[in-house]
């Protein structure tokens, strides 16, 4: 695992995004993991600011997502693919049909996986990390996931979610995640944790125990893991 701390969010934002853009201009058909959440709006700021200042060609990348809430329609601006469309996909070159997420509506999950592996793999996958440490929405349990699957989020999953919904009741409780499996197959990972309220996962996932429990720990075991936080989440690491 390799730590980087950046003196703000949108620094570590911004590196995230360099890495990104890194491997696209290495390969132009780089295949990225991407990630949703508040965390990654700035890094999907900084990707567009590059693309249109001509750095940056997404014409032959494709994409895979990690995560796609069920019980709400693709089209709902809730859901993670209206997330994507207004915060990257709108505003850069890349070809709708080489962008990829769980299907809310279908548990296709291993039909999702073979896709990535028809695809190559992922070349570079971008994680966030919630307030238990849960990576794409691979929650605290008693055993690591494998593939793409269907899972109940975490009480504190809702709540953290409830920002972006009118009532509580219409969180939804389900999604379509990514497999631990799924993730550590990814031949890089940069995982992006800003704002003190990460700093407790973050301490776990980087010095704690390899377990379940705390599902990005299993970092710890990835061969290529760049994590970027702020000053406030990385705050019981220094
Ligand atoms: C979203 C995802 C989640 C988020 C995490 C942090 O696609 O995979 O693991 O990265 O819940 O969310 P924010 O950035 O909103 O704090």
């Amino acid at each position: 695992m390799e730590l980087h701390i950046y003196p703000d969010a949108q620094t570590a934002c911004e590196a995230a995004a360099t890495l990104l853009a890194a491997q696209l201009i290495a390969r132009g058909d780089s295949v990225l993991g991407l990630a949703t959440g508040s965390t990654q709006e700035p890094v999907y700021a900084a990707l567009v600011r590059m693309y249109r200042a001509g750095l940056l060609d997404f014409s032959r990348a494709r994409t895979f997502n990690l995560d796609e809430y069920i019980g709400i329609a693709e089209d709902s601006p809730l859901s993670y693919h209206a997330y994507m469309r207004e915060h990257l996909f709108s505003k850069v070159n890349v070809r709708m049909e080489n962008t990829c997420l769980p299907d809310g509506a279908n548990d296709g999950g291993v039909a999702y996986d073979e896709a990535i592996r028809a695809a190559g793999g992922i070349d570079v996958q971008l994680l966030g990390i919630g307030r238990n440490g849960h990576i794409g929405f691979n929650e605290p349990a008693d055993a690591f996931t494998c593939g793409t699957h269907a899972v109940t989020l975490a009480e504190d999953t809702v709540a953290a979610n409830a920002r972006f919904f009118a009532r509580i009741e219409d969180v939804p409780r389900r999604a379509i995640s990514m497999g631990i499996g799924s993730i550590m197959a990814a031949r890089r990972v940069v995982l992006v944790a800003t704002g003190e309220n990460k700093a407790q996962a973050l301490l776990g996932a980087v010095r704690g125990p390899v377990t379940p429990c705390l599902p990005a720990s299993v970092l710890q075991l990835h061969p290529d893991c760049v994590i970027l936080a702020d000053r406030e989440a990385a705050k019981l690491l220094v």
